[in-house]
């Protein structure tokens, strides 16, 4: 088969985007070289253009997400920062919490760990073997234990499986409805505003395009009796030993990543510019190309839905003879393809879809890629298997 010599097919972006876009690499680098004051505390002209910077970024967040208060967006390291936010603020000694099979670690783990404390009882309700949530299961679950949080993820990170945020908030009864977009925001449209979701946690550097090191949480109130993870300088109240009580401030202290969220902003507007819808578009044209080819060939068993409309443009794979590690190592060594493979941090999913332990060769596509880059994924894989 024929390939570009030193050509980087990307395949991975369920992990993190790649390549950032010279937009983004330029508004990181012009705030590190030019303002990166300590935003909000010293009150000169650097420290007032990173606070501005910081600023913006919240507001452009606000909009993207259809939020009409920013500073109902607090600001975090990463997806997993502002679930555990969301997860160790909200609940309390003795309250119930029910999630899905097909969640990640990010939740699975802040969960197992307060269980295991005998904090909270957890209820699991398995989803389909596609991945799709059991709506009337769960339904039946917030009826029975009134509980304090119901998590949910908008997609599978290991099979995009798409879940039904409108069905899931109408069955949600008084819980508060924690989301995981850490697989949707900026590749699927989220309009907060006409979505009955409490919170919802969100990173930077995936569709979003910007940098590792951003993301947040949303908050549908903020009224919401959510404790903050730690306590600290805000620059703000500084006469006082506690923690101010008002929006971000009081989930936000120490120094943010300045240059990360100037960049965040970056990849927003990279994002607007092109169109949610039209990105989901563009994704779910390459998704339906790569689930049909895959469909067509010996030994390859796709996981999930295939079917691109009920799905992100993730797919998960695994080869007859051969471990999703090997056709990894292949993939990058051979063709120079990157993707992911294993468990991809949801051991939960895996058992759910029936690829536990050995997991998966999972292909995530993203808004930069193109079908070429699909078309040589699947003559690199049908070289794989033929051999
Ligand atoms: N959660 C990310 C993934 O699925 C890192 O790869």
């Amino acid at each position: 088969m024929t390939r570009s010599p030193g050509k980087i097919i990307y395949l991975d972006h369920a992990a993190t985007s790649f390549p950032k876009t010279e937009k983004v690499k330029e508004a990181v680098l012009e705030h590190f070289i030019k303002y990166s004051a300590s935003p909000g505390r010293s009150g000169h002209s650097l420290s007032l253009a990173a606070s501005r910077a910081l600023f913006e970024a919240r507001e452009a967040i606000a909009a993207f997400f259809h939020v009409d208060d920013s500073r109902k967006v607090i600001f975090t390291r990463n997806v997993t920062e502002s679930l555990n936010l969301a997860i160790h603020g909200m609940v309390r000694e003795g309250d119930r919490v029910i999630t899905t099979s097909m969640e990640h670690n990010s939740v699975m783990r802040p969960l197992r760990y307060l269980e295991e404390r005998g904090l909270i009882q957890l209820t699991v309700v398995p989803s389909s073997p596609e991945g799709f949530a059991d709506i009337p299961g769960l339904a039946r679950a917030v009826q029975a234990q009134n509980p304090r949080l119901l998590v949910v993820n908008h997609a599978s990170n290991v099979t995009g499986t798409l879940v039904d945020l409108e069905r899931i908030a109408g069955i949600k009864g008084s819980a508060c409805l924690l989301v995981d977009g850490a697989q949707t925001a900026g590749s699927i449209p989220i309009h907060l505003d006409s979505l009955d979701v409490d919170l919802f946690a969100f990173t930077g550097h995936k569709a979003l395009q910007g940098p590792q090191g951003t993301g947040g949480l949303i908050l549908k109130t903020g009224e919401e009796p959510l404790l903050p993870l730690m306590q600290g300088g805000t620059g703000s109240h500084s006469e006082f030993e506690q923690q101010p009580d008002f929006l971000p401030d009081r989930f936000e202290s120490g120094t943010p990543n300045g240059c990360g969220f100037a960049g965040l902003a970056a990849g927003i507007g990279v994002v607007e510019e092109r169109g949610v819808p039209a990105i989901r578009e563009h994704e779910k044209t390459l998704t339906k190309r790569l689930l049909e080819a895959l469909l067509t060939m010996d030994r390859v068993h796709i996981l999930g839905p295939r079917d691109p409309d009920k799905q992100t443009a993730v797919v998960s794979l695994q080869v007859d003879r051969m471990s999703p590690s090997e056709v990894g190592f292949q993939l990058d060594r051979e063709f120079d393809i990157c993707v992911r493979t294993g468990l991809h941090c949801a051991p939960a999913a895996h058992r759910t879809i029936g690829s536990f332990p050995q997991g998966t060769v999972r292909l995530s596509l993203g808004m930069t890629n193109s079908m070429d880059d699909v078309d040589a994924a699947i003559e690199a894989l049908q070289w794989i298997i033929s051999r």
